[in-house]
């Protein structure tokens, strides 16, 4: 791996231990045509506090590397650890928010979607109710508790898909694509107040986009990921970024920039060019 740093490193820093750890991660689908490689020996680390975002093109493994963190998928090789423990099954530290959120079951309330899991892992009916609410609050929908979800816009049944997660209080946060089927006006809305919900209650969360720019709002790291079977491309630093600044010049570099690594035209001479101190690792 060649690393391209573009300002004199700070003071080296040990690293503290990564929260998830992503080694040499390759998986098989089995299907009528013989074996599909999904993904390829892809490594990352996820430190806590982290807006770690993969990023790359359809069908190049996103999902399939969310899931095997979620402990759905298993690996054909490599391994993946959770506080440095193996991740072999799915568990309560690890909840994902899909883009379909019409798994909230309609039969039951706001608040009693959120409350779900807690009681299905055992909370007492009193405190599973009080912290739906306060979660409830944290996304801006207690007026709506006692609302069904079909009465609620896509940027609302997110929220309560978002609230019931964070709920469960997991170590990760695993988010996979959840904004792509809202429009372009409450996509960004949504943006802006899960940067906001992190700031707050400062969780860790690993999101899945096809999308340059969300990535840059979204996240602090951004894996790049190539085409179908899904490789490590690069890794960037993108804390700089925010809605804030999802108009400017330096943005828009970062962007165009990224566009380059993920669909590799120039791989090197993208990464050396880039400006705004942003360092790129490229993996080789
Ligand atoms: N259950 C499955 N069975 C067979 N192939 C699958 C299955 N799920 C995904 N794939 C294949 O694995 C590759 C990666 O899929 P996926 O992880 O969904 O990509 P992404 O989320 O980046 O679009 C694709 O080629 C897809 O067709
Ligand atoms: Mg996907």
């Amino acid at each position: 791996m060649n690393v391209y740093p573009f300002q004199a490193p700070a003071q080296e820093q040990p690293l503290p231990a990564p929260l998830l750890r992503v080694q040499d991660l390759s998986i098989d689908y089995a299907s009528g045509a013989g074996i599909v490689r999904a993904t390829h020996q892809v490594s990352f680390d996820v430190y806590a506090g982290d807006r770690f975002v993969l990023l790359g093109p359809s069908g190049c493994g996103k999902s399939t590397l969310l899931k095997a963190v979620g402990g759905f998928v298993q690996p054909a090789s490599g391994g993946l650890l959770l506080r440095g423990r193996r991740i072999v099954k799915p568990g309560p530290d690890r909840i994902v928010v899909f883009q379909e959120f019409d798994q909230l079951p309609p039969w039951k309330t706001v608040q009693q979607n959120v409350m779900f899991p807690l009681l299905a892992g055992g909370a007492k009916r009193k405190e599973a109710g009080a912290r739906a609410l306060h979660w409830l609050d944290k996304v801006g929908l207690s007026r709506f508790a006692d609302a069904y979800p079909h009465t609620l816009s896509g940027g609302m049944k997110a929220r309560v898909a978002i609230a019931r997660a964070l709920a469960m209080q997991p170590d990760i946060l695993l988010m996979d694509e959840p904004f792509a089927a809202l429009d372009a006006l409450t996509r960004r809305r949504m943006q802006e107040e899960l940067q906001a919900l992190w700031e707050e209650a400062g969780f860790t969360m690993l999101f899945v986009t096809h999308s340059i720019e969300e990535a840059l709002v979204v996240g602090n790291r951004i894996l790049l990921l190539s085409p179908h079977p899904g490789r490590v491309r690069a890794e960037v630093n993108s804390h700089q970024f925010g809605l804030a600044s999802s108009g400017s010049a330096e943005f828009q570099a970062a962007a165009q920039r990224i566009h380059g690594l993920l669909f590799g035209e120039e791989l090197q001479r993208s990464a050396c060019d880039a400006g705004a101190g942003t360092a790129v690792a490229v993996h080789s």
